[in-house]
């Protein structure tokens, strides 16, 4: 089935017939992605979808940062977060960039993972106590959650820049993944130093009065 879905996909279009009739699989290597034009090629197509799906992405978290800053407990992550919040409009601004320079109007796309993924970081503000370590040790992760899949995307976006010879866009998209990948380490820091360690604090575990269970080395076995 997807064999047959591929060699349909290329039969209707430029794409395909240029690889039928025009000749030597040099010019159908990278050169001819250097100089694709206006037709469009369906990595082309893909490339700027994702283009359009991290657009609306960033746009997303521009209005779920400040949220997600108000409702931390401490400074230090309310700091985290307002400072990626400053990157983050960076980070639309050289996008914005990338569609200009491949010739394209701006424009995002509806990304249903980023929005499933702030609503996660939603219900993590309704489901912990304010003010508590645990809602900050809480926030950390979801916010790991969408940098891990910026730091994907973006990752991926530089690769197929650099595969289509879009040397520039390539260095630009790469310096907004640099910075995602710091956020993700800062974020981890803040856990391990701090936050973690005060949430453990907390209140105890329902699974101390089972120690002996908890302490079986069956229990490691797994
Ligand atoms: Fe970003």
């Amino acid at each position: 089935m997807k064999k047959n879905a591929k060699n349909k996909n290329q039969a209707t279009t430029k794409t395909g017939s240029q690889s039928a009739t025009n000749g030597t699989s040099k010019e159908n290597g990278t050169s001819r992605s250097k100089s694709n034009g206006s037709q469009g090629s369906l990595l082309e197509k893909f490339f700027t979808d994702e283009l359009k799906d991290i657009y609306y992405a960033e746009q997303h978290l521009l209005k779920a940062l400040p949220k997600m800053a108000q409702a931390s407990t401490t400074e230090e992550l309310e700091d985290a977060f307002n400072d990626h919040l400053k990157q983050t409009e960076r980070h639309v601004k050289r996008l914005e960039k990338v569609f200009q320079l491949i010739g394209k109007k701006p424009e995002g796309k509806k990304c249903e993972a980023i929005e499933g993924l702030t609503k996660e970081a939603e219900s993590i503000i309704k489901d912990t106590k304010e003010g508590t370590m645990t809602r900050d040790a809480a926030l950390i992760i979801a916010a790991q959650k969408v940098e891990h899949y910026e730091i994907a995307t973006y990752g991926g976006l530089v690769q197929l820049a650099i595969t289509m010879g879009l040397h520039r866009a390539a260095d630009i998209l790469d310096k907004t993944l640099v910075e995602e990948e710091e956020t993700d380490m800062i974020l981890t820091e803040i856990a391990e130093n701090d936050i973690n360690l005060e949430a453990e604090h907390e209140g105890g575990y329902s699974w101390e009065t089972e120690s002996e269970l908890v302490g079986t080395p069956a229990a490691y076995s797994m």
